[in-house]
């Protein structure tokens, strides 16, 4: 059973992880730091740190905008982050879950070496360089995930989602963007996702959001088994 809330917008109420905050429409997450990791407003509010959690920017903040009506992500969580990329997603995935660990897997040199960077100042981020299609690799590394978080754009997007989703099966949680177009070309984009949905056996499916206003052609799935 799938929900697309995108138009259902929740603009002036609370998430059930304190650490996100929205304000006049914007979002934010609590940092332990002052530092802005890539050029986002970080303002002092109440003896804390608020760090912008920009839509535009990140897919969850995006779907959080578009009306997806809570994340699974607490603190003391681990989070297994495919296609970590330049970082600016995992480091609010790093604020969230904090004691929790974030374990970043990432393809290419160059964004990894942005993660070793953030690796720096957060004591809660673990760099992986390596390909998220063989999850049995960094498996020894990880010593618990209790959600997966995946953004990559490649056309086995969903197949690489279901074998980290076998090799963690600890992972309660799982929050899978979707970017249609890399999947085919040649199928209606509806098509696309109803295929995807269905060829998720090992999760139950919470919520469907349509990014299209901040993410043209990509769609968030939350998820828990
Ligand atoms: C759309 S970007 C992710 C953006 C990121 N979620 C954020 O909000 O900051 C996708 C990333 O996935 C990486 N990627 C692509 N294929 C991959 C693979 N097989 N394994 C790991 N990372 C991969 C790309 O190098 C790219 O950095």
């Amino acid at each position: 059973m799938t929900r697309d809330r995108s138009d259902n917008r929740r603009r002036f109420t609370s998430y059930s992880n304190p650490r996100i905050i929205i304000r006049d429409g914007k979002l934010y997450t609590v940092s332990e730091s002052r530092e802005s990791i890539y050029g986002e407003d970080v303002e002092k509010r109440n003896g804390q740190y608020e760090r912008h959690w920009e839509a535009k920017r990140n897919k969850l903040s995006g779907a959080l905008i578009s009306g997806l009506p809570d994340i699974q992500i607490r603190p003391g969580m681990n989070i297994l982050y495919l296609g970590a990329s330049f970082g600016t997603g995992t480091s609010h995935l790093s604020d969230l879950s904090l004691p929790g660990k974030v374990y970043a897997v990432e393809l290419a040199y160059e964004p990894f070496l942005k993660l070793l960077e953030l690796a720096r100042s957060r004591t809660n981020v673990y760099p992986i360089l390596d390909d998220a299609n063989n999850p049995e690799r960094y498996r020894p590394f990880v010593d618990r995930a209790d959600l997966i978080y995946q953004d990559i754009s490649q056309r086995n997007q969903v197949q690489i989602f279901l074998r980290n989703s076998e090799l963690f099966p600890e992972a309660r949680f799982a929050i899978l963007v979707l970017k249609l177009r890399s999947i085919t070309s040649s199928q209606s984009e509806s098509k696309i996702l109803e295929d995807s949905i269905k060829s998720i056996s090992s999760y139950k499916i919470d919520n469907v959001v349509n990014l299209g206003k901040f993410h043209k052609g990509h769609y968030l799935v939350t998820m828990h088994r």
